[in-house]
């Protein structure tokens, strides 16, 4: 479910047609919609209330963008974050440092010692080597990290496999089979207070029984844990929940998600954390381009528009699908080929696929791309970084301006000796 709709043949966001955003703001734009992300934010929270104690850590990496954070924030999400630039948007954004998760395989001396003095909530370490780092930094800040111990489970997300974090070949987590050991070692370390154990096995998981072997795994090694006579009382399941990004695709719904959780979890006593990001945001956005023009193709023809993977690499990287529609459709349906400028075959968004009928000067959206979108995008072959525009009801706001490739430029700096 999505505010974007069509209102007299114009596609709108909420109350405002996307192509009065288009003129003032040019193209290519991200548009979220205030009223999708405060759903979606409700409808897993709302599902999660069957659980015991829940707190959810909204994962920060899939739309960093402080206006979104700003509505998570106030709908009581904390964040989970892999960085130091996450851990200030989420403090900029005013969530409670104490609902802050620092998640991430590379958390250097400064990001560990940053969100110490943070007051972070809880760090999850990915290694022992980190948690005995993380202890002497705490040590030294006469402080106590609270933390969860990052598990690899060893189970198959059924994912693509760039996207897979679950499985022992991933670089995430402590090997399964020596989580226990390390725990019990973390534990004797003063300046840490282990108190759980984490877990994430990928993203856009379309069905929940990958999700349901890894919690009953790491389950076991809590009660495992605990039998040796070490407190656990937080377990970390991670984000992964995926979304249809075709229209049509039928995906487990948040209700479903959090009656497995409930039933798998249902004697482990703890408080249950968890890091959402696709499907809190995925629904919330789309990226507005205009087609520059059609050029005539071997076999189908090749709409060039003025997005390209450099705003959205989902396609490029994942070979991932977003739905493709006209912004004003004219009834007329075609098949084509949809790329943008950019000089490599990779910056391909379809082949060969149904589409409404476009031409020179036409607006239309690549669909959910609110997650993993405007987040990735770069400013590869000199081109802008892509702007974003929040729309509440009727009214809209630029909450990330275009960053125009002469102001790239100014950054850079020809050194003395070339001149
Ligand atoms: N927690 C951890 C530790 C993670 O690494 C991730 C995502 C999440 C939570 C949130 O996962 P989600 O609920 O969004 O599936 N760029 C890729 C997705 C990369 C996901 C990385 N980690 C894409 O566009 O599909």
């Amino acid at each position: 479910m999505d505010h974007f709709h069509y209102q007299d043949g114009v596609l709108h966001a909420e109350a405002v047609p996307l192509p009065r955003i288009a003129d003032a703001v040019g193209t290519p734009v991200y548009v979220y919609s205030r009223a999708t992300l405060t759903r979606h934010a409700r409808v897993f929270r709302d599902a999660l209330s069957i659980v015991p104690s829940a707190r959810i850590a909204f994962a920060v990496k899939s739309n960093p963008n402080l206006a979104v954070l700003k509505v998570l924030a106030a709908e009581g999400y904390g964040a989970d974050v892999v960085s130091g630039g996450e851990l200030e948007r989420a403090l900029a954004a005013g969530m409670a440092p104490d609902g802050v998760v620092f998640s991430g395989v590379g958390k250097t001396d400064a990001e560990m010692t940053r969100a110490l003095e943070a007051g972070i909530g809880q760090f999850n370490l990915e290694s022992l080597e980190e948690g005995l780092e993380l202890a002497e930094i705490a040590r030294g800040l006469g402080r106590t990290a609270a933390c969860a111990l990052r598990v690899n489970p060893d189970v198959d997300a059924g994912t693509h496999g760039k996207i897979s974090t679950g499985k022992a070949e991933n670089k995430f987590g402590v090997p399964f089979d020596r989580a226990a050991a390390i725990y019990a070692r973390l534990c004797a370390e003063p300046g840490l207070a282990m108190r759980g154990l984490a877990l994430h096995i990928g993203s856009q998981l379309s069905r929940l029984d990958p999700l349901e072997a890894a919690f009953t795994k790491v389950g076991g090694l809590m009660r495992e844990i605990r039998k040796s006579g070490y407190a656990v009382t937080h377990m970390d399941l991670g984000g992964g929940v995926g979304v249809p990004y075709k229209a049509g695709e039928v995906f487990p719904q948040p209700a479903d998600y959090a009656a497995m959780v409930a039933r798998v979890t249902a004697d482990w006593g703890v408080t249950l954390m968890f890091e959402p990001g696709r499907v809190i945001t995925g629904n919330t956005g789309v990226l507005v381009t205009r087609v520059i023009r059609v050029k005539e193709g071997a076999v189908h023809p090749w709409v060039v528009i003025d997005a390209a993977m450099n705003d959205l690499a989902r396609p490029a990287l994942y070979d991932a699908w977003h739905d493709f529609a006209a912004v004003a459709p004219n009834g007329q349906r075609i098949t084509a080929n949809i790329v943008g400028p950019i000089c490599e075959s990779s910056d391909t968004f379809a082949m060969a696929r149904d589409i409404d009928d476009v031409t020179r000067g036409d607006l239309a959206v690549f669909r959910t791309a609110g997650a993993y979108g405007a987040t990735m995008a770069n400013t590869y072959n000199s081109r802008a970084m892509v702007p974003e525009v929040m729309v509440d009801g009727d009214r809209w706001a630029v909450v990330a301006d275009r960053i125009a490739p002469a102001t790239i430029l100014a950054a850079e700096r020809v050194p003395d000796f070339l001149v």
